[in-house]
């Protein structure tokens, strides 16, 4: 196993972030003194750019590039690199006032005036062409200069725009779907309910407040189309940079739980991943936060599984929730090298300097008002800079998972659509996530995929709530038990195929009835005051929310309802097919019974853990292995306010003392980093 890295030619851990002088240009000097502040907080990046059209393009068709010019061939003087930013994430005033076509028309039908940013139609003709033209400009000028390793294209890409333009993309989009046959359609979203009958694909309108809401599978494939014109908009800013400089990888930067887009369209699209991360440290149950935040990464990781770049966290604090709390002291090095543990070769912030003025001015930056290095935060950001330094070897390492958790957009977007279950306590992602803290908890490295995605490298995969079970996941999770594989599934599996239709004769659908060995015949969707119980291995657990009435048709079954009239009936059953084996749960625990279940399929598959033992860290701590084939490199993460010792199982060398021990201790939000070689 080899290094991956996002550009061979700087195979260093990135230390910087977002920099934007554009707003500086009335501060002379600013550049110089940014610079002497870069080399002394240990940083080697600075992502440019990103909200830089005005000052580039002052007016239409009139570019200006010396300032530009500066920033760059300063940076890297200065020995930084460059991840240039095409700058389409906002506008500049004189574009929006000569085409306001290119504004988001909101659900209400109310076209934007200029606002803020992210705001753009991925429809419009016009933001297109004026986009090509400035990432053309932009490719030729800098595609080759030394500073440029990467490309960030755009910003947060989100949102949903309901111009007459993308109303006639959506229903192109729908005509390719269903072979422009309006009967097709019509079947596909059980129209004759209600007699919603389409008679044309122009009758079609997306899913608002004041539209025909009736039809999932249309709700559903709005989303779909949102992500797909969103990936049609990122390929036409790419094309350019493609063809001027087809060598330069090309990300953009992503909210792992941002529940708009399906990330997983954009393989193939981008090189490498990125995200932005800022978790809510210091508020309501830590090792939740450090779990979600977890979660995130491993999603981002999952798209390409390769190392991803954190292109965006803050160095203390940020401006724009109900609290804005500091990261205590150590947390401000444990939060960013969380994504390192995960398979980050980045550590950047939003942003160098604090603004002056505007929104985000007491946003956390590195560079403070004070304008001097003298300040708590430079200080803690320097001793990053010469950590990652220090542990540069790792970069381009790859995180190997022997599990995977299953977390799929459409079965999110469909229960959260659907009506039935409970509108309050369908929580797709928090139940992901739960299943996911089992392996977190206990140190074990587990990849976030899709349910179309290669299940072959796993021993275990568990896939929460797949509410969804179209043709290619039905066979793809067969294939993996039959194949020798363990599978683990829950409540509402595969009810509905990709157009939101129930599968026919029985659930869970198609072959996945056999591979499960069971029958889910009805659904109890119980009151938050109700619970029922069962035992596993001499242990009580309750279930709460959801419990299916399910039948055993030649599954073992390991726990029995202890209440109701469906008391003795099949809580959780485990059935081989094949070589494999495939576990179904029926009802929804509180973390206890899923704990229990998976810690024993655990120890039975002999999944490996970072530090040895498959038991329980402790509350708030967790750990992770980076790995290049010879040398194993373990990260112990102390999420929780008191100190932990957390025995390695092994001798390792301490990367941070350089020491070798069998025991690392951590104080509050401590962080080890250890290394030992593969015998
Ligand atoms: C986002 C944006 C940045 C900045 C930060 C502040 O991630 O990409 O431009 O606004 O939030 O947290
Ligand atoms: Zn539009």
């Amino acid at each position: 196993m080899s290094k991956t890295y996002m550009n061979e030619k700087f195979p260093h851990f990135l230390h910087g972030g977002d920099y934007n002088p554009d707003q500086w240009v009335d501060y002379p000097g600013m550049i110089d003194e940014d610079m002497r502040l870069m080399k002394l907080a240990e940083c080697n990046e600075m992502t440019v750019g990103i909200f830089a059209w005005s000052m580039i393009e002052p007016r239409e068709g009139v570019f200006e590039f010396d300032y530009m010019d500066k920033v760059l061939d300063k940076i890297y003087e200065n020995g930084g690199r460059v991840i240039l930013a095409t700058p389409s994430a906002a506008r500049p005033h004189w574009l929006g006032d000569k085409y306001p076509e290119v504004f988001r028309v909101d659900r209400d039908g109310v076209r934007e005036h200029f606002n803020s940013r992210h705001n753009h139609c991925y429809s419009s003709p016009v933001y297109r062409e004026k986009v090509r033209i400035i990432n053309t400009k932009l490719a030729k000028r800098y595609g080759k200069h030394p500073a440029v390793i990467g490309w960030h294209v755009s910003n947060e890409y989100s949102g949903e725009c309901f111009c007459p333009l993308c109303v006639a993309n959506f229903r192109e989009y729908l005509r390719r779907k269903f072979h422009n046959d309006i009967r097709e359609l019509n079947h596909a979203y059980w129209s004759y309910f209600w007699s919603h009958t389409f008679d044309s694909f122009e009758q079609i309108e997306p899913p608002t407040p004041y539209t025909d809401q009736s039809h999932m599978g249309l709700t559903c494939d709005w989303r779909r189309f949102v992500t797909e014109m969103t990936v049609d908009f990122m390929r036409a800013e790419i094309a350019p940079l493609k063809e001027i400089c087809p060598e330069l990888p090309v990300t953009t930067n992503m909210l792992s739980n941002y529940v708009g887009l399906d990330y997983r369209r954009f393989k193939g699209v981008i090189d490498f991943a990125s995200c932005d991360s800022y978790p809510a440290w210091h508020s309501g149950d830590q090792q939740d936060t450090a779990v979600h935040s977890a979660f995130g990464y491993d999603i981002i990781r999952g798209l390409t599984l390769k190392p991803f770049i954190l292109m965006e966290n803050t160095t203390s604090v940020v401006n724009w929730r109900d609290y804005n709390k500091i990261m205590r002291p150590g947390m401000e090095t444990l939060s960013p090298f969380q994504a390192v543990a995960h398979g980050s070769d980045s550590i950047l912030y939003f942003q160098f300097r604090k603004g002056r003025g505007g929104q985000e001015k007491f946003h956390g930056a590195i560079v403070d008002h004070v304008g001097t290095e003298k300040t708590r935060v430079f200080e803690t950001v320097k001793r990053k800079g010469e950590l990652l330094k220090k542990v540069d070897e790792i970069c381009g390492t790859a995180v190997r998972s022997e599990v995977a958790v299953v977390y799929d957009w459409e079965s999110r977007w469909m229960l959260d659509a659907s009506h039935g279950f409970s509108k309050n306590t369908k929580k797709y992602i928090e139940t992901a996530r739960a299943y996911y803290s089992v392996f977190w908890k206990r140190g074990i490295n587990c990849d976030v995929i899709g349910p179309h995605d290669d299940l072959s490298p796993y021993k275990i995969v568990v896939a929460p709530m797949q509410y969804v079970a179209d043709a290619e996941t039905i066979d793809n999770f067969a294939r993996f038990v039959e194949r020798g594989g363990t599978l683990y599934a829950t409540y509402t599996l595969g009810m509905v195929d990709e157009n939101d239709l129930c599968h026919l004769g029985g659930f869970p659908g198609g072959k996945l009835r056999d591979v499960f060995g069971i029958w889910n015949e009805e659904i109890d969707t119980l009151y938050p005051e109700d619970s029922n119980f069962c035992e596993f291995k001499g242990a009580k657990h309750k279930l709460v929310d959801y419990c299916e009435l399910i039948h055993a048709e030649g599954a073992e079954v390991l726990a029995v309802y202890g209440e109701d009239f469906y008391r003795g009936m099949p809580v959780v059953t485990s059935n081989v097919y094949g070589a494999g084996r495939a576990y179904y749960q029926a009802a929804r625990d509180c973390g206890t019974l899923s704990d229990a279940v998976i810690s024993e399929i655990v120890k039975e598959r002999g999944v490996r853990s970072a530090t040895g033992t498959v038991e329980p860290l402790g509350y708030g701590v967790s750990a992770h292995v980076r790995e290049d084939g010879e040398d194993r490199y373990v990260f112990v993460e102390n999420y929780s306010d008191v100190p932990a010792t957390v025995p390695l199982g092994r001798k390792m060398t301490d990367l941070i003392s350089g020491k070798e021990t069998d025991v690392c201790k951590l104080d509050a939000y401590g962080l080890g980093i250890f290394k030992y070689s593969e015998e």
